[in-house]
């Protein structure tokens, strides 16, 4: 990683109850980079967005964003910081129409300054068709463009996913990773992204970090993130 660290994370830990589940995760990221965290079901990865947004509170370790020190900070007060979190399952909200949920994205989210109201709705134009229906009964592709445009209106510097693919057809996955390509190219947005389905990690990773049992077990760099055997093996661990 030649460029100046946008996210450092030092000896993460933290659980559920008296359940350790993070051992201490150690991240270091860079600007614009495009980051994915990978390995199988239940090692942590979810666990560890969560903490990065401040939904969990960390028990031990620091989270660093642009040399700031944002461990403690509440999930607001991180959004403000410059985090824009959209997480496993959406979560749209689905009695609000598509603006209103944008709305809410753009009070709670985001650097000060200039919103990203047209950004989004170029990069998503399907929502500029539909903002006034309810987000409950657009498809699950059409949910993800919404939770993404939520989380992007602030202008976050730092934009993470949690299984952006799931459940959603491959032509739209594949139309959502080019888009995400784009928004880190123009706007330099910083992203990390937790996957499962190999086709998503070969075509967005720069690099990957394995997850294993609440620790990080190795990195994937540029050229191991984009050979299929190499990630198929580092899923299988
Ligand atoms: N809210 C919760 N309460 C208790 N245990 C949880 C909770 N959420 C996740 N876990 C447990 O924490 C571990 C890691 O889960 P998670 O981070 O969701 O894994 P992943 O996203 O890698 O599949 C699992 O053993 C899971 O059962
Ligand atoms: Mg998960």
């Amino acid at each position: 990683m030649a460029n100046e660290a946008l996210l450092k994370v030092a000896g993460l830990r933290a659980g559920y109850g008296p359940t350790p589940i993070l051992q201490g995760i150690d991240l270091e990221i860079g600007r614009g980079e495009i980051v994915s965290l990978i390995g199988r079901n239940g090692v942590g990865k979810t666990t560890t967005l969560r903490c990065l947004m401040g939904q969990l509170a960390a028990s031990a370790g620091s989270i660093v964003l642009r040399g700031r020190d944002i461990t403690r900070l509440q999930p607001d007060a991180r959004a403000r910081a410059g985090i824009g979190f959209v997480p496993q399952g959406r979560e749209v909200f689905p009695k609000l129409t598509v603006e209103e949920n944008l709305s809410v994205g753009r009070l709670v989210g985001g650097r000060e300054g200039r919103k990203l109201d047209e950004d989004v709705y170029r990069y998503f134009p399907r929502l500029r068709e539909r903002t006034k229906q309810l987000a409950g009964t657009m498809s699950g592709g059409e949910q993800q463009q919404l939770a993404i445009g939520r989380a992007l209106i602030g202008n976050p510097s730092l934009l993470l996913l949690d299984e952006p693919s799931e459940g959603i057809q491959p032509s739209i996955v594949q139309m959502i990773c080019d888009t995400l390509k784009s928004i880190r190219d123009e706007l330099g947005t910083t992203i990390v992204f937790v996957e499962q389905n190999l086709d998503t990690i070969l075509s967005l990773s720069e690099r990957a970090y394995v997850i294993e049992k609440g620790r990080v077990l190795r990195e994937l760099d540029r050229h191991q993130v984009s050979d299929p055997e190499a990630v198929r093996a580092a899923l299988a661990i």
